[in-house]
């Protein structure tokens, strides 16, 4: 979704804002702007497409003013600024649309991430009072919204514009009659706020200010930051100055670069073993003692608050989106699994506007990468509201998610830049793995040797992970031969069903090949019919009593003209006469394989993707986060 950035210090803020803006681009968008506080006042520059297209824009500008006039009159030479990507919502892609945008006096500037509600209202209403509109945006009221209430004091016109806002917004303002100020504001849309020294930022997410600064606020929803070069203050939305606390970034530079690969998204399916590993390790306590005082291992799930009074539970919500969600299905299969629990995997969309029935002892997984999606937030505060026990998994440290769910377990799989999530998934699964293992234990479903018998096995993933990796110039290979299928389907049951519509996702999202995932099942009661000899069908097959099963689906479509690969156990030959192609993963129990099988979709999809002529960490039309409905 939309990128906001912001700077005031010392340095030109032009460049800082462009680098930051190219640390935000992996969140989709289709245009770009700055404003920036000059010499000569606010100067703003706009471009429909990739931000080298305002790269050159601000340059052009730059060189012509160079030849007409003095250094001093340099433009976006300034030291304060906002910058913008934008992921068109209201209004198509376009220069105009673009933010920043202005006021009528083109004093005072705004960038917003987020959608306004109540803009047609409040249009009429300021074009009542004289307003000419200039673009098709939603944002462009707060610009002349904020002008309206302007009496010589910015803060003042915000708060008063505020009241009148409806809707989510993260925004960057700033205004020529202040020339020592930011204000940032926040509500259901992300906005950190960086703390240098003589230098201080705003951005949508923590890459865009890691090369200034580790130190970070994160702002709460309805607080507002205003910004000086050498300060931050907060205030609530009463206007009540608020303390907060700041928060230190851990991850050096290098974690959100692309350290030699060519794409984010290669690099980050590459990461996988590491993430496992990190996500794993610190929670598994080992057996330790000996005699009257040995111990066994266990999981150590602190963290979520995992004890005795789990056992009350009698229901497990797991809600989330996109990949996520197919994390939650993976997991509803687990908790069954080993807990014998009731389990259901809930869409976030779906489910906010359900009317679901609630259990106060259910307990709520809400599960998310980036901790921001709208939809998945709307869930968590459904579930809050209803009383249940609500645990978030996710991966950004800080995100809203993380704030608002009663207690948190970390996916630490360091920042995931490419749209398509690759370790971020993996590791959700390893965590829903744990919390299902631990309450088998606890329901008595699992004893301590069967505990024992997984955490070996799942101690046993990244390694195994690796080995799946080896194999990426077989799959490579195989990618080169079919990238150009018009009709890809995944087919599977249970575990492998989950895979199976995580890998079509996969495939669709940064292909754009037409890919669908079927329970196989289902094959008969209506897919079947669109299999011919355009078709590839991958079948996984990792559930050894479903074997027989998976081989007769494999047969059916065979018959029917589609190829056929299978992905299994590197020791199965049971598919060898059914299936045109095999890749092969280590053995692990059956109910683990989705954190293996699903590698050689991710590098199936990635390299159909660079073979297609894609930018598979920027699909278009997609967003990282989505952070509006
Ligand atoms: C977007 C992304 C997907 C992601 C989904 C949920 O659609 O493109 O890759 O799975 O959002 O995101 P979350 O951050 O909540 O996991």
């Amino acid at each position: 979704m939309c990128g906001i950035v912001g700077y005031i210090g010392v340095k030109e803020a032009t460049p800082v804002l462009l680098k930051g803006l190219k640390k935000l681009e992996y969140r989709g968008y289709d245009s770009a702007g700055i404003a920036v506080l000059g010499a000569g006042g606010l100067e703003v520059c706009k471009s429909k497409g990739a931000l080298n297209k305002l790269e050159e824009k601000v340059s052009a500008l730059s060189a012509q003013a160079s030849q007409t006039g003095g250094a001093s009159k340099k433009p976006f030479g300034g030291t304060l600024g906002i910058g913008h990507t934008r992921w068109a919502t209201h209004g198509e892609p376009s220069d105009i649309n673009s933010h920043p945008h202005t006021d009528i006096s083109g004093k005072i500037a705004v960038v917003h991430n987020g959608i306004i509600e109540n803009h047609r209202k409040l249009k009429e209403w300021l074009a009542g009072r004289g307003v000419v509109f200039r673009s098709e945006t939603d944002t462009e009221v707060i610009a002349h919204l904020i002008n309206y209430y302007y009496a010589g004091e910015l803060l003042v016109a915000v708060q008063a514009a505020l009241k009148r806002l409806e809707g989510s917004y993260a925004l960057g303002i700033i205004c020529e009659n202040d020339r020592d100020h930011i204000i940032a504001v926040r509500k259901e849309s992300p906005l950190v706020i960086g703390r240098g020294g003589g230098e201080n930022l705003i951005a949508s997410d923590v890459p865009a200010l890691l090369e200034y600064t580790r130190d970070v606020y994160y702002l709460d929803d309805r607080e507002i930051a205003v910004l000086s070069k050498d300060k931050v203050e907060f205030y609530n939305e009463e206007g009540e100055r608020v303390q907060k606390t700041l928060s230190h970034v851990d991850w050096d530079a290098g974690a959100a670069e692309k350290g030699g690969y060519e794409h984010f998204m290669l690099k980050e399916i590459n990461e996988q073993p590491k993430a496992l590993t990190d996500t794993l390790r610190p929670r598994i306590i080992p057996a330790g003692g000996t005699g009257a005082m040995a111990s066994s291992r266990s999981v150590n799930l602190a963290e979520i608050g995992f004890d005795k009074s789990w056992a009350e539970a009698r229901r497990v919500v797991l809600c989330a989106c996109g990949t996520a969600w197919h994390a939650a299905m993976v997991g509803k299969y687990a908790f069954e699994y080993f807990a014998r629990i009731p389990s259901d995997a809930e869409i976030a969309s779906e489910y906010r506007y359900r009317n679901p029935i609630f259990n106060p002892s259910d307990i709520f997984i809400i599960i998310s990468q980036s901790g921001e999606t709208a939809d998945t937030l709307a869930a968590l505060r459904l579930a809050k509201k209803n009383g249940g026990r609500v645990i978030a998994i996710t991966n950004v440290l800080g995100s809203t998610l993380a704030r608002e769910a009663d207690l948190v377990m970390y996916t630490w799989a360091g920042p995931e830049i490419a749209v398509a999530s690759t370790k971020a998934f993996t590791t959700q699964l390893m965590c829903v793995y744990l919390i299902a293992l631990q309450f088998g234990l606890l329901r008595g479903n699992l004893d301590q040797a069967g505990l024992d018998h997984y955490i070996e096995a799942l101690e046993k993933i990244p390694t195994q992970a690796e080995a799946v990796l080896k194999s990426k110039e077989t799959i490579q290979r195989f990618a080169s031969l079919c990238f150009n299928k018009s009709k890809v389907f995944f087919i599977g049951r249970l575990f492998d069903y989950a895979v199976s519509l995580e890998s079509a996702l996969k495939l669709k999202e940064i292909s754009y090949t037409h890919s669908e995932a079927f329970a196989a099942g289902e094959l008969k009661h209506g897919p079947i019919a669109l299999a011919d000899e355009s078709t590839l069908v991958t079948a996984l097959c990792t559930q050894e009593a479903l074997f027989d099963k998976m081989d007769s689906n494999i047969k059916e479509v065979k018959a029917r003209g589609a190829s056929t690969v299978v992905i299994t156990y590197d020791d199965v030959h049971h598919f060898d006469e059914s299936a045109d192609t095999v890749f092969r993963i280590p053995r692990t129990p059956d109910c683990f394989t989705p954190m293996l099988s699903v590698i050689p979709c991710q590098l199936y999809a990635y390299y159909c993707s660079v073979l297609r002529g894609n930018d598979p960490d920027k699909p278009r039309n997609l967003a990282k986060s989505v952070t509006v409905e």
